[in-house]
């Protein structure tokens, strides 16, 4: 059994800790907060049986905790897992992973240095589905992919951390890493940023934010929408030559269907699992790779979350 610490007891973390009850492979051994009342609230509602830890550094340092997951505000995670880095604890960190290309730099460099597993919560890289899409396109089942699309937006406007600069809002950094995680995922890592366009408020949040992407070798065009002013329908669409691959709710998938390029419905797989529970895969990746001794999780490397900043920093450069 991987032994988790959660780092922060808020929205997300409830979520997690929830979908993780039952899980063979992990359990929540602790949970840390700022404040020891808070998080002993949070193990009463969630996991009962976890220790409690006031203050973040004492869950860093505890012997009792084999990976720590990260789940605070966006311009903390740098912070936070740095310090859990330096205990030589495993992490498991929040998506957007770091605020730029550099921090996530420094993050990887110190974990390197100590032989600690890192990875990014990038959930949707370890949902089943996902790999059903990869299988698919690698089985030429759509042919060569010529466009790729998706967006993702939730009214989700008046949540206070999404409108504040301070802890990084905005709707790309909460959702447009999704979408980014989307085009690398199926036009490949050789993309380029073509075109930003983004709404902003006049603190500078950025509450929609469209933009597309290309291969290097003009191939493959992506085109992608992110806002937290309103539910949009969350689909991904890959276009191949001979064939599309509907995704339903990039964010959690649900259902994948295969379609003839005269729009026949081939093939279809719906989630078998109870929806909450798609948590649990990354952690679970987690715990896979820790025990093979990896520092990395093969769904989502090192590489891809560097390729991710990255490509954060531009689009945000370009807003
Ligand atoms: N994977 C997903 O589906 C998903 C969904 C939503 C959010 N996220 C990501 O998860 C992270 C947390 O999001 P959330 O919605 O859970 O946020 P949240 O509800 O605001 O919780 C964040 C927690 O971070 C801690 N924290 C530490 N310093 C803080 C500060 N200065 N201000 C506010 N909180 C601080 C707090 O915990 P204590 O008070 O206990 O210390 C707080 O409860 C974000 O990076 C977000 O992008 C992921």
């Amino acid at each position: 059994m991987l032994r988790v610490g959660i780092l922060g007891c808020g929205t997300i973390a409830a979520k997690v800790a929830d979908a993780l009850k039952g899980s063979r492979k992990v359990r929540i051994e602790g949970v840390a907060s700022r404040e020891r009342a808070k998080a002993k609230k949070f193990a009463a509602a969630h996991c009962p049986d976890a220790k409690i830890f006031a203050g973040y550094e004492k869950l860093a340092k505890s012997p009792d905790i084999d990976l720590i997951y990260i789940a605070t505000p966006n311009t903390y995670h740098y912070e936070h897992a740095i310090l859990c880095i330096k205990e030589y604890k495993n992490v498991l960190i929040e998506k957007p992973f770091a605020m730029s290309k550099a921090e996530a730099d420094s993050i990887f460099f110190e974990a390197k240095n100590r032989g600690v597993f890192v990875a990014e919560a990038m959930w949707t890289s370890y949902l089943p589905l996902h790999k059903t899409a990869l299988d698919w396109i690698a089985k030429g089942r759509i042919g060569q992919v010529k466009y790729v699309t998706a967006n993702l937006g939730y009214d989700i406007e008046n949540v206070p951390r999404l409108n504040s600069t301070v802890l990084g809002g905005g709707s790309y950094l909460d959702l447009g890493v999704y979408t980014t995680n989307f085009a690398l995922s199926f036009m490949g890592d050789d993309i380029k940023v073509s075109r930003v366009f983004a709404r902003k408020d006049s603190s500078g949040i950025d509450r929609d934010t469209t933009y597309t992407m290309e291969t290097d070798d003009g191939s493959i065009l992506g085109n992608f929408y992110v806002t937290m002013c309103a539910n949009t329908d969350k689909d991904g669409v890959i276009i191949g030559e001979k064939g599309k691959i509907r995704l339903t709710n990039i964010n959690n998938y649900r259902k994948i269907a295969l379609y003839s390029a005269d729009d026949d419905l081939l093939d279809e797989e719906e989630v078998k699992y109870d929806f909450i529970k798609g948590y649990v895969f990354e952690f679970e990746s987690c715990a896979n790779a820790i025990a093979k001794g990896l520092i990395q999780a093969p769904e989502m490397p090192w590489s891809r979350t560097i390729r991710i900043a990255q490509i954060n920093d531009i689009i945000r450069s370009m807003m």
